[in-house]
């Protein structure tokens, strides 16, 4: 209210009245009445004048500027209306929108910035990955063209290395087809009631030949339990507990232990997948979900790993309102947790 136009003339009249009448009151035979006629008619002027400069020129340029700025700002997010209320002086006003649009503005700049530096990135890794396996088919076919095709046991060994690169860019490129999926929230969880003990002894017969290639011993802790339900999606559930399980085989070491444990809660199921293999290094751990991450990156590669599965992991339990944690101990083992929403009682 003080700095308001009309404020600012009263005082500014006032000053300028009071130096009137005091220069007035030096000048020799001037009276009471002319002392008070030319201050009150300074007053007025100065007054009227003060005003109409103040409130046209500059408050009502001001306040179509910052009128302005707050259409701009409607367009795009919500209006901090409580710094707009408090405020009356234009000025101050129009410094605070302006202070809060730029500064919205800017991250939005920086959020787009990072999202290039993702894109371009993600876009490099890409084309990185699939390069590899059909570099590797188009030699394989270009030797067998070459005249390889004429041996037959060459010719056989060729065409197997060919398709084996070709199934790895098939689902490589499938994998890229989900995440995005998930990622984008495309994808939708289709929720059921689950039977998660069902789920992993199933996972443990799907996986039988690898484990038993590596001579690694499945288990599922508690021995006993029969029936956990959960309310997830069947499909992605498995494909979670299938690349963790993977992982642990693949990963871990030569005739070691597997185990997925289950503990129930009130109204909650945790899952964690333990391997007794080498570790990950700490301070790659938080980097294991990043799409094409690879600790070992030959090892994992040899093993056709894509480097795609823990970050499918993650957004899909993200999908199931959970989180993916991890713990490792070098040459101790790994642990991966998640949590899933157990069946009301009434169902279960
Ligand atoms: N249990 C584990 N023990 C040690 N290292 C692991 C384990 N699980 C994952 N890793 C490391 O994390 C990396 C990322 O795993 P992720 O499942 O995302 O990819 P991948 O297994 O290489 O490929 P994909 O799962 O797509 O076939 C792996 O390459 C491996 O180096
Ligand atoms: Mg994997």
């Amino acid at each position: 209210m003080f700095l308001s136009p009309r404020w600012i003339a009263l005082l500014c009249a006032a000053l300028i009245t009071t130096i009137t009448v005091v220069f007035i009151s030096f000048v020799p035979q001037t009276s009471a009445d002319i002392m008070f006629v030319g201050g009150i008619s300074c007053f007025i002027s100065s007054f009227f004048f003060i005003y109409y400069v103040i409130d046209t020129l500059v408050f009502r340029e001001v306040n179509k500027i910052y009128t302005t700025i707050k259409k701009l700002k409607i367009q795009d997010f919500d209006i901090a209306k409580k710094t707009i209320i408090k405020s009356i002086n234009p000025l101050s006003k129009l410094n605070r929108e302006i202070y809060n649009y730029v500064s919205k503005k800017q991250e939005e700049i920086n959020e787009l910035k990072k999202m290039e530096t993702f894109r371009r990135e993600f876009l490099a890794d890409v084309s990185h990955e699939l390069k590899t396996p059909i570099f590797a088919a188009q030699g394989f076919v270009h030797t067998l063209m070459d005249g390889a095709i004429e041996d037959p046991d060459v010719a056989q060994r060729f065409l197997k290395k060919a398709a084996k690169s070709l199934d790895g860019l098939d689902i490589l490129v499938r994998d890229l087809v989900v995440l995005t999926q998930v990622e984008s929230g495309d994808l939708k969880m289709h929720l059921a009631l689950i039977n998660l003990i069902e789920i992993v002894n199933e996972i443990f017969e799907q996986l039988e030949t690898k484990a038993k290639k590596r001579g690694t011993k499945l288990s599922l802790k508690p021995k006993s339990l029969e029936k956990v339900l959960v309310l997830a999606d069947p499909q992605r559930i498995s494909q979670v507990l299938i690349n963790l399980i993977e992982n642990a085989i693949k990963y871990g070491k030569e005739n070691g232990k597997v185990q997925v444990a289950i503990t129930e809660e009130d109204k909650k199921v945790w899952v964690s997948i333990e391997d007794d293999g080498p570790g990950i290094p700490q301070d790659q751990l938080p980097r294991i979900f990043e799409r094409f991450y690879r600790v070992d990156k030959s090892r994992s590669r040899e093993t056709g790993g894509t480097g795609l599965g823990l970050a499918i992991v993650k957004h899909i339990l993200n999908a199931h309102d959970s989180s993916i944690s991890v713990s490792s101990k070098i040459d101790k083992g790994t642990r991966f947790t998640f949590h899933l929403a157990k069946a009301p009682k009434e169902i279960a």
